[in-house]
């Protein structure tokens, strides 16, 4: 939710802290700060607002010079962003900054104040530093203050730590949130994700729950909860620089819809075998598939949504029982689940609070766990049964797209091999299915070349619209979810999508010529129907803007734009769709000047209820 960065090395300090968090900024944008040892001072500059804020903060006030030092980027949870609530926080000697959320950090506070101390900020992070601070001044031993305050902590937290009488040292402990130690030529960081370090080293150790990170100009040492030394294993990125770089490309947004057919490439071809999908270097086999009872899909949000794809699919090529659930309802809902099914966690970050929480309640219940995840090395990754990685690559944007369309190829890859694996695909028709969808990296490379104009044209029709509908039938519908979602989170015109056959059993009153509404057909077999809710909506004055295949003679009582897609294997017509979906969101968010990357109040990586 918050982005945490720290630095030693030779480099100016500032100036690295501030690279590092742009590419953090998509975890949170509300306010940013550093702190950094200017002559063996703690010197610490903050902001409300974007990290540009900050910047030119400093450029105005002058930025504090140094080798070391710590840095945040926000999302707010305690109190409103603003100067005082930013990070870092201090205590007399001990300056922090915090990703996660301390859930007793209210009983804490009350403890301190009983101490004598005084709180300046409304967040729970100030009372880590606090407490922090307070055992420090009795244990004068970094490590064991830091230990003794991890005790006390519930909830998840990664922080950075600096402590006024160690200078040129970084700390860094973590629970539950993510952490890395990036590891360089005399020169050493911490991190909350790689693209942050990625401009300076590609190698980087993954800490663990606990464990506790010491950064000094000699190099890193790392101990666990007992203080006792702990032997990393170095781990090398195998991205580069371009992967967290626009590319001249005016935002992320726009970048990764266009790397779309690369990540499907990455995804699927290494899962490939002789023309069949071959998933048993994820633990999947043939065996295994075949003593599923039930599947259960639990995810948030776009992830969520490439799961609905799922369901369609896999329940109707492999007759299989699907249910898809929303990750924050799934876990509260005392699921019926147990040995035997499995449940499926998709997640692009791998650290989704909801998805995780009801990945480990699954676990609880005895059910088999399969997470498909992009993050290399995220939690959900760690501590699924099996794993599928899609290999989308570093996604900034906080709208997903590319890492949608990687979690569909897999769910298509899934549902071939369980067709295959409970006898309802024959290896002919499993080796048809596997070389159409090997060859969608060329179809969604010619969709996007040919809907970008008529996207763009769309999205002028649309961006002084209040409100809006997407509709389809079946897999149609599915899509239209996340074609709804994707509109409103960075164009912020309300919309909704709803199944096309259930209309006319209430919202239709809402249409009038204001409303637009989106019209998904795609699927022959549902194409008829959805004519016919489409012409209900037309008599009643919307504007429709129907998406449908090459091939379909569409008039113009039917729709006043018509958004064609080339004729391919229908079941994987969503990986093509969801294509012009993507960009009339990205086009009207950018027609009506707002921040596509960084929409209001979201942050990219949700990780707390
Ligand atoms: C998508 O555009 C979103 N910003 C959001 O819905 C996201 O998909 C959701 O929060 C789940 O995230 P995850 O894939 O990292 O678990």
């Amino acid at each position: 939710m918050c982005g945490i960065v720290g630095y030693v090395g030779y480099r100016d300090c500032s100036d690295v802290l501030v690279s590092a968090l742009t590419k953090l900024e998509y975890r949170g944008y509300d306010s940013a700060g550093i702190a950094v040892f200017e002559d063996n001072k703690i010197s610490v500059a903050k902001s409300k607002g974007k990290l540009k804020d900050l910047v030119e903060k400093m450029a105005a006030e002058g930025k504090p010079q140094g080798h070391a030092g710590i840095g945040h980027t926000r999302w707010a949870t305690h109190g409103e962003p603003s100067d005082i609530n930013s990070h870092p926080h201090s205590g007399a000697k001990v300056t922090l900054v915090h990703n996660g959320i301390i859930e007793n950090y209210k009983e804490l506070k009350d403890f301190l104040v009983k101490q004598g101390r005084e709180f300046l900020s409304d967040t729970d992070t100030e009372v880590v530093a606090q407490l922090l601070d307070y055992y420090y001044a009795n244990i004068k031993e970094p490590i064991k203050a830091i230990i003794e305050t991890t005790q006390e902590l519930r909830g998840s937290f990664a922080l950075g730590i600096v402590f006024e009488d160690y200078p040129e040292r970084v700390y860094a402990v973590r629970r539950e949130s993510p952490l890395i130690v990036g590891v360089g030529e005399k020169e050493n960081f911490i991190a909350s994700d790689v693209p942050a370090i990625i401009k300076y080293t590609k190698n980087y150790y993954l800490i663990e729950h606990d464990e506790i990170a010491v950064l000094s100009h000699e190099g890193v040492e790392v101990f666990d909860a007992h203080y006792q030394p702990v032997t990393k294993e170095l781990k090398t990125a195998d991205w580069d620089v371009d992967a967290v770089g626009k590319c001249g490309y005016p935002h992320y947004m726009i970048k990764e819809i266009n790397e779309q057919p690369n990540a499907v490439k990455q995804t699927v071809a290494p899962r490939i075998k002789d023309g069949m999908p071959c998933l048993e270097e994820c633990s999947i086999t043939p065996e295994k598939l075949r003593t599923i009872r039930n599947i259960y899909i639990v995810a948030c949000g776009t992830a969520m949504h490439a799961g609905m794809v799922g369901k369609y699919v896999i329940e109707d090529i492999a007759r299989t029982a699907v249910t898809v659930d929303i990750a924050s309802e799934f876990r509260y809902r005392n699921p019926i689940i147990g040995e035997g099914d499995l449940i499926i966690i998709i997640s692009q970050s791998g650290e989704t609070a909801d998805s995780l929480a009801a990945m480990r309640l699954a676990k609880e219940k005895g059910a088999t766990t399969l997470a498909i995840v992009n993050a290399m090395g995220s939690t959900i990754a760690r501590e699924a049964d099996m794993l599928i990685y899609t290999h989308a690559g570093p996604e900034i944007s906080v709208a997903s797209t590319k890492a949608y369309m990687v979690q569909l190829s897999v769910m298509y890859l899934f549902a071939f091999e369980l067709a295959y694996a409970k006898g309802k695909f024959d290896e002919e028709k499993l080796r048809y299915y596997t070389s159409k969808l090997e060859s969608m990296p060329e179809m969604i490379e010619k969709v996007i070349a040919q809907t970008t104009e008529i996207s763009q044209k769309i999205s002028t029709k649309l961006m002084t619209a209040d409100s809006l509908l997407y509709i389809g039938r079946g897999l149609d519908y599915a899509l239209s979810m996340e074609g709804s979602l994707k509109l409103k989170e960075i164009s912020y015109i309300h919309s909704e999508s709803y199944a096309a056959g259930e209309l006319k059993h209430g919202t239709i009153s809402l249409i009038t010529s204001e409303m637009p509404v989106i019209a998904v057909a795609t699927q022959s077999a549902l194409y008829e129907k959805t004519v016919s809710n489409i012409k209900e909506v037309k008599a009643r004055g919307a504007k429709v803007i129907m998406i449908c295949k090459e091939n379909c003679e569409v008039s113009k009582d039917i729709a006043d734009y018509v958004l064609k897609i080339p004729c391919y294997e229908e079941i994987l017509l969503p990986m093509l769709v969801c294509v012009p979906l993507q960009l009339i969101a990205y086009y009207t968010s950018v027609q009506r000047g707002n921040d596509v990357d960084q929409p209001r109040n979201l942050a990219k990586s949700v990780t707390v209820e």
